[in-house]
């Protein structure tokens, strides 16, 4: 497949840069490759005053794509999927082998970084930024399944997975190196394990390491997320956001 056809389909959806395979998301990596060989094709094209490669410019939208933009900065880069009834508030950024899927709310100061997969009726609150995951070919981008509620100011990076229903607080960062204690089930996630089904994410803190007497003797402490319940009644009353503004 060369690069065009794979910008092509992914933009109409058709192939996707990370598939759900036997329980688990996977990349593919033939799909990422391509992306990578668009930007070596590309040359530097100027349009509208902004600069990017010629294989890669912002795509066009109109009103047959059911697709609600907001004027004020968005840009939406080619090769990334926009399904109909998502709304994409300004300024935000959707990067190249994104999948966005339907009914779906972006709002302002939105990132959503290369080949991030992001389900059905999620709210991405203002600045949540998903990173993208583009290199190594093989590496699984961010994912955040239906019914997600991520909350402003979240960080989500390094290929972690946000099962269905789970709601992520505001300001909580989710990467490979900050530890998850699940309360409810007192357990610690393990390292990349996804953030389970209906959970719901706070920031929280923990001592460092004790081994480290200057450390606790400072009291110093690290960043960490906490699982404080699993979404029930009064969750969702106060979730209950935007149905007016749809
Ligand atoms: C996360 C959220 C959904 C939880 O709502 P809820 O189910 O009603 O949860 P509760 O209020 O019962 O809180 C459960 C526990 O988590 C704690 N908690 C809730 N949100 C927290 C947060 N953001 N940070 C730290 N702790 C939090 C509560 O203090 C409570 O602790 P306790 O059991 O020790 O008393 C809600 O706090 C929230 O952040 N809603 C989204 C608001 C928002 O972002 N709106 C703007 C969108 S643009």
């Amino acid at each position: 497949m060369n690069f065009n056809e794979a910008l092509q389909n992914l933009e109409n959806g058709s192939l996707r840069s990370a598939s759900f395979i036997d329980g688990q998301w996977k990349a593919n990596a033939n799909v990422k490759q391509s992306i990578l060989e668009a930007f070596k094709a590309g040359v530097l094209k100027e349009e509208n005053g902004f600069v990017d490669k010629d294989t890669l410019m912002p795509q066009k939208f109109n009103v047959d794509r059911g697709v609600r933009i907001v004027p004020g900065g968005t840009s939406v880069r080619r090769g990334s999927y926009i399904a109909k009834g998502v709304i994409i508030m300004p300024p935000s950024y959707i990067n190249v082998g994104v999948y966005i899927d339907e009914g779906t709310m972006v709002d302002s100061h939105v990132l959503v970084g290369s080949c991030a997969q992001i389900g059905k009726r999620v709210h991405l609150s203002t600045a949540v930024q998903i990173g993208g995951v583009l290199e190594p070919v093989g590496a699984s981008p961010v994912v955040i399944e239906d019914d997600c509620f991520i909350g402003a100011g979240a960080v989500i990076v390094e290929g972690i997975v946000v099962k269905s229903k789970a709601v992520i607080a505001p300001g909580v960062i989710l990467s490979k190196g900050i530890p998850v204690y699940d309360l409810v089930n007192q357990r610690m996630l393990e390292k990349g394990e996804p953030i389970p089904s209906g959970a719901i994410v706070v920031p929280g803190n923990r001592p460092v390491n004790v081994q480290n007497k200057w450390g606790t003797d400072l009291g110093l402490t690290m960043q960490c997320a906490i699982i404080v319940k699993y979404r029930d009644e009064k969750s969702e009353t106060s979730l209950i956001l935007e149905d007016f503004l749809r």
